[in-house]
């Protein structure tokens, strides 16, 4: 008979990426302690009790409350409310507060999720911290590790590959995470092939996607005459941009905006944009490549004279982003997820950059890697609208991804405990 102690863990969110990682390892932690609590036979001999903390990276309501609603989140227990800054200032700011946090709390897990400032900034805290005189300090985990895009320009690969060097469990979502993380040494005992907890989102939530009245709101089943058309979806692309090194400098960004002038003169394209790049839109003059949202009209379809610019909206929610991924007939990004969810959904994608950390997404087939050049982004487009890229999706990509975390977890627990 088993003695039941609690496992006290921190799972730390802070960008909108993290939130569709975290939601279901969050509601996996839930489903545990009920079938702990309702069932005879025990798992294991802990309850997790976890307590969530935002860092305040994103804080605009349509860049985290509206996911937290969207994603069934329950509201932070903590919220360190760092907002924006330099790479610097802003990770510095989040080590400050979140150590008082640690401090208070001791966990004994810290679960962090993606590549984000916020994952790095609380892994080396945790790593770093000391509870005792024993020098104990929470064991970190790592979802969503061993991706890499050898490129050290881009911030997150410096993040993703820092939090792996620091992390003790570490959580891979496609086989280029085990080959990577193999090759830079880290021991096998360390490495778990879970698949994707995003894509345990993603199935979760697409039937309510479904049901979303974004097509209407946005005229887009007008072009439903369009269903049929090459691929079968309705003939709209869906376009997001926000990487810094596409968006901050001048020339490049032009350069992206010159390359889809065609496809938006064949089809509409619906454009939900970053904060980040609807600044530099303003400050690069780039108005005219755009219509905003109150300048095109409900039911307006692009092939009765609509706007051939395109179509600049806020960015949405989870539930309406979903369903419009999951109609469009292609979906231009620089976006790392949108490439896995797109390839899950069978949906073509071309992505707007010079390499993936998602490798698996070129592989089957779904995803073309265009880089940044006009000709390259305008052939990408060409191909991917007429594409028939057929839905394959990747091994432990099933939904069930959180799930065999929590199991790891608390073997990972026990043993310690054992030790
Ligand atoms: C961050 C992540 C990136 C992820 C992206 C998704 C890092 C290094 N980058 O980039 O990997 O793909 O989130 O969105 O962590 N801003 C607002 N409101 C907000 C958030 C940001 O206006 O709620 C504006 C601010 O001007 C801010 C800028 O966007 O300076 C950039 O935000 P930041 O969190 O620094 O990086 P992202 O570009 O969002």
């Amino acid at each position: 008979m088993y003695q039941t102690k609690t496992c006290k863990i921190i799972t730390v969110v802070g960008a909108r990426p993290n939130f569709m990682k975290a939601a279901p390892i969050l509601a996996a932690f839930r489903d545990y302690n009920e079938r702990q609590a309702t069932s005879g036979a025990r798992d294991s001999h802990f309850i997790l009790q976890n307590l969530l903390v935002h860092t305040g990276q994103h804080y605009d309501e349509s860049m985290s409350e509206r996911f937290f609603a969207d994603l069934n989140i329950p509201n932070p227990d903590v919220h360190l409310g760092v907002g924006s800054g330099s790479h610097a200032t802003q990770t510095a700011e989040i080590m400050k507060r979140f150590e008082e946090v640690l401090l208070q709390e001791r966990p004994d897990l810290l679960v962090v999720v993606g590549d984000v400032n916020s994952t790095l900034a609380c892994a080396l805290v945790a790593a770093k911290i000391s509870f005792g005189a024993n020098g104990a300090r929470p064991m970190i985990a790592h979802v969503e590790a061993g991706l890499r895009s050898f490129d050290w320009s881009m911030p997150e690969e410096i993040n993703r590959v820092l939090t792996d060097r620091v992390a003790d469990l570490l959580f891979v979502t496609e086989q280029s995470g085990l080959e990577n993380l193999r090759g830079e040494g880290i021991s096998d005992e360390k490495i778990h092939f879970v698949g994707n907890t995003m894509i345990d989102s993603l199935l979760a939530f697409k039937g309510k996607a479904e049901r979303s009245s974004i097509l209407d709101t946005m005229g887009l089943q007008n072009c439903g005459s369009h269903r049929g058309s090459a691929n079968g979806r309705i003939r709209y692309a869906l376009l997001t941009l926000h990487r810094p090194s596409n968006v901050d400098q001048r020339d490049t960004f032009l350069n992206i905006l010159e390359g889809l002038e065609e496809l938006s003169h064949t089809c509409p394209v619906i454009f939900p944009a970053h904060p980040r790049t609807q600044k530099r839109i303003a400050e690069f003059g780039f108005e005219r490549f755009f219509s905003a949202e109150n300048e095109w009209q409900k039911g307006n379809s692009h092939s009765a004279g609509g706007n051939a610019r395109i179509r600049m909206v806020a960015p949405l929610g989870y539930l309406d982003f979903m369903c419009l991924m999951g109609n469009a007939a292609v979906v231009v990004t620089d976006s790392g997820g949108i490439q896995e969810e797109t390839t899950c959904l069978g949906v073509p994608c071309v992505t707007v950059r010079e390499n993936t950390e998602r490798p698996i997404t070129v592989q089957v087939g779904t995803n073309i890697l265009a880089g940044t050049r006009k000709e390259d982004i305008r052939r990408a487009a060409r191909q991917q609208l007429e594409s028939k890229a057929a839905r394959s999706v990747p091994e432990g990509w099933d939904g069930k991804s959180a799930q065999r975390i929590v199991e790891i977890i608390c073997k990972a627990m026990e043993k310690k405990q054992l030790l």
